[in-house]
């Protein structure tokens, strides 16, 4: 100790709230009991219960250590090679692509916050429209940029099924004309609820005749239906607007978690605008994290710059998508086996990870303190994370909880 206590001003701070999902794998994690279950973070899971490294991914990190000649700093924009490959997925070539600027982030989080900070920097004033229910952490980025967020309806009373109406309704009559709205371009987190291809057309009219800026949350694609379908609801958004920007993320369909892969990408109405909208965005990283780490670009570039190891990409995510849609029909048909007459065949038509199972607060409090499974308070339960060997054991503590 070498100053008074009243000089320590760090002694005056209170402790955050734990992050809501982060949070929890901090209590599984303390959890002694050996049957737990986290069912909480959205992290993809094997039969044997690890979140694997890709073969993809492995001969593309075997390559590079092979071949890398440095370790010098990106560019602030990021690796040339990864942007021209974040654009092939996200767009088609009915934009110019001198209209199309792409920069490599930290993770899809990092493209958020680039994102509120471009549009609060740059747009103000301006508020961003999310729906409800959203991934808990878009508010917190919002708020942390200082970003006004505003909600939109989203979940229908049902809780089971998109309310199209008071959504439409909400972004006609409740947005100011060159307001920000947040839609997930695939595979909601966290309903897993998606718009069909019809109302994604309504949405884009809407979104076009208030002029409101589409920021897409694009974290899973792939994880619906495939790379390119993922894309539809996206790309007819894009079709119908001269401005957007999407917020991609290589976290889930690579596997690459921790290395924070991401991009955002901005459509300008022409190349001048481009050129000053990704000057300002280059400012934003620089004054922040300076420039992305190169690691995890240099993976997805080095994939996608070989047709044999994207084929093997497009092999791995077509099994991670295959096995979840196989375990959400177990976890379905395994309810009802409990004869408990718990019907989750709402469940099936839900897309990605996430399954919203409509259980209460009360009820995940109790699945967590009596049965050690961990899933998020709004009811959502990664699927990814289900493993067949405990099914029987998850969904006869489903219907205990539903039961008492
Ligand atoms: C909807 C949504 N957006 C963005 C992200 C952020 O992804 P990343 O882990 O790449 O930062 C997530 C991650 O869970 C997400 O669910």
């Amino acid at each position: 100790m070498t100053a008074s206590t009243t000089s320590h001003r760090f002694s005056t701070l209170s402790v955050a709230p734990p992050d809501a999902i982060l949070g929890l794998t901090e209590a599984f994690l303390a959890d002694s009991n050996p049957d737990k279950m986290n069912l909480s973070v959205g992290v993809y899971k094997d039969a044997s219960g690890q979140t694997p490294v890709l073969k993809c991914v492995k001969a593309a990190e075997t390559k590079l250590i092979e071949e890398e000649k440095t370790k010098g700093y990106l560019p602030i924009d990021g690796y040339t090679d990864y942007r021209n490959h974040v654009r092939n997925l996200v767009f088609d070539e009915t934009i110019e692509h001198d209209r199309i600027a792409v920069i490599q982030t930290p993770g899809g989080t990092g493209a958020l916050r680039v994102a509120a900070d471009f549009l609060v920097t740059q747009l103000t004033p301006i508020r961003i429209w999310i729906p409800t229910p959203t991934w808990a952490n878009h508010g917190n980025i919002f708020a942390a940029a200082h970003l006004e967020a505003q909600p939109y309806s989203y979940l229908g009373a049902d809780r089971k099924s998109l309310d199209i109406d008071a959504m439409l309704d909400d972004l006609k009559n409740k947005t100011r004309v060159g307001d920000a709205v947040l839609l997930h371009g695939c595979c909601h987190n966290p309903t897993g609820i998606d718009p069909t291809a019809a109302q994604w057309k309504e949405i884009a009219k809407v979104v076009a005749e208030k002029s409101l800026i589409p920021l897409l949350d694009f974290a899973y694609q792939g994880f619906g239906a495939g790379i390119a379908e993922d894309a539809v609801g996206l790309r007819t958004v894009l079709d119908a607007v001269d401005e957007a920007i999407v917020c991609s993320s290589f976290s889930k369909n690579f596997g690459l978690y921790s290395e924070r892969v991401g991009a955002v990408s901005l459509v300008a109405s022409d190349a001048d605008a481009c050129k000053a909208s990704l000057s300002q965005l280059k400012r934003i990283v620089r004054t922040n994290y300076s420039n992305p780490p190169r690691h995890g670009g240099a993976i997805v570039a080095t994939v996608l710059d070989d047709a044999g190891l994207t084929a093997m990409w497009t092999e791995e995510l077509t099994e991670m998508r295959e096995r979840i849609t196989r375990l959400r029909g177990d976890f379905i048909d395994t309810m009802k086996s409990t004869g408990a007459g718990h019907d989750f065949e709402f469940l099936r038509s839900q897309n990605g990870m996430f399954s919203f199972s409509g259980l209460t607060p009360m009820q995940v409090d109790e699945l967590k303190n009596k049965h050690s499974i961990y899933i998020v308070g709004s009811g959502r339960i990664n699927v990814a994370g289900m493993s067949e060997s405990k099914m029987s054991q998850l969904c006869e503590a489903v219907a205990s909880v539903m039961e008492s």
